[in-house]
């Protein structure tokens, strides 16, 4: 493959920009014209709708803007990614992030695409979920690469940590998750029991379901939100906090303060915070302390011209470093309670009785459902 220093970026066939590499190693970006004149700011903090060439810092995130950086595979597609370019003689060190884009192409998350785009893969056979899910383990244990095309083409352009499939489930895109080395095997029912009970605390999730298997309880599944159904072919701009904040999650630099001033001022909607009080609740009273910043994202609704939070993920009984959480509450991260979640309301606006009230439904209902993860 050869080097890229420029790649068109697209939303629903529809360009929006152009990165260009400056000085060997940052990605500047500049908004196209037709883009100026009718779309909308993509990472409204950093790339505010205006004429000019942006410049991203070195770091934390190698040169690139949070907002493309958050199309880039990480922990699972980024080991697939590499070990397919290694089986294809190519040198992933030798590639930055442009040509990584490049095999991005049309396969990301989100809405945004890139152009030109580079095919590493080829087509294989469909496989059960058990045999993916062994191959998966395989791989994350030996230097194996024997199904490699096959499960990049799957996940290959995936988020998180966990191996997972980018897939169509009865005609809809859903992913599905498989337990990585760190995990116990019954990770997918345990984040299912984790999805109904967020549910039942009033947190808005995707549906979910939890996939047979005969080697487990079953392989945890979500339908995706950032695809509409097929007729409305359309795809969903979304960004993470760690995108719009122009951070990385590998770094627990964020307070729910912090988040919900993010919150407040990316939707102007008091609503809004509301639901990230609720999750942060949930993430406190649940033990769901991995709640970095790529684990809260927003969705850009075209139509009404306004940002959401997107439907809750990644709900599970964790740890971050040191077993703290990756995001504090009101600065604590070791053992937050009800008045760290209460100060957090207070600052935002939220009424001390509402607050008060929502805290103590989640506790409840997680105390009831999910008492034997605790
Ligand atoms: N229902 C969903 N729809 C669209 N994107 C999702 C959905 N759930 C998760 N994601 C995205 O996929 C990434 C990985 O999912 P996540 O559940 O966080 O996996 P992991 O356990 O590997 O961290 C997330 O960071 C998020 O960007
Ligand atoms: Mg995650």
């Amino acid at each position: 493959m050869d080097r890229i220093n420029k790649l068109d970026v697209f939303y629903r066939e529809r360009l929006v920009g152009t990165m260009a590499l400056y000085e060997r190693c940052l990605a500047a970006f500049e908004y196209s014209d037709a883009w100026l004149a009718d779309g909308f700011p993509i990472s409204p903090f950093s790339l505010p709708l205006e004429k000019k060439v942006f410049i991203p810092k070195i770091d934390p995130l190698e040169g690139l803007f949070g907002v493309f950086s958050d199309s880039l595979p990480d922990g699972w597609g980024r080991l697939l990614t590499d070990r397919l370019m290694l089986k294809n003689g190519m040198n992933p060190k030798q590639y930055g992030n442009l040509e990584r884009l490049a095999i991005v192409g049309d396969s990301g998350m989100g809405a945004l695409t890139y152009r030109p785009s580079v095919e590493l893969g080829q087509k294989s056979q469909e496989r059960s979920l058990d045999e993916i899910a062994a191959e998966c383990a395989q791989i994350l244990h030996e230097d194996y690469n024997g199904n490699l095309d096959y499960l990049f083409e799957k996940g290959g352009s995936s988020g998180g940590a966990r191996p997972k499939i980018l897939t169509k489930v009865d005609g809809e895109d859903w992913i599905i998750k498989f337990p990585s080395s760190e995990d116990y095997e019954n990770i997918g029912a345990e984040e299912y029991d984790y999805a109904m009970c967020a549910k039942e605390c009033g947190i808005e999730m995707m549906p979910v379901r939890l996939f047979p298997s005969e080697r487990c309880e079953g392989y945890f599944g979500t339908k995706r939100f950032d695809r509409l159904s097929d007729e409305e072919n359309g795809r969903i701009h979304m960004v993470t906090a760690a995108g719009l904040l122009e951070t990385s999650h590998r770094i627990p630099n964020m307070d729910y303060h912090l988040l919900m001033r993010l919150t407040l001022q990316l939707t102007n909607s008091m609503e809004e915070c509301e639901k990230l009080f609720r999750r942060m609740c949930f993430n406190v009273f649940a033990h769901n302390r991995d709640d970095h910043s790529k684990n809260f994202t927003f969705l850009y609704k075209e139509e009404e011209q306004r940002w959401v939070l997107s439907p809750a993920y990644d709900l599970t009984y964790s740890y971050s470093i040191g077993g703290e959480h990756a995001t504090t509450v009101n600065g604590n991260g070791v053992n937050p309670g009800m008045a760290d979640l209460l100060a957090v309301a207070k600052e935002i606006g939220i009424q001390g009785a509402t607050a008060r009230r929502v805290a103590s439904q989640v506790n409840e209902c997680v105390e009831e459902r999910l008492r034997k993860y605790m």
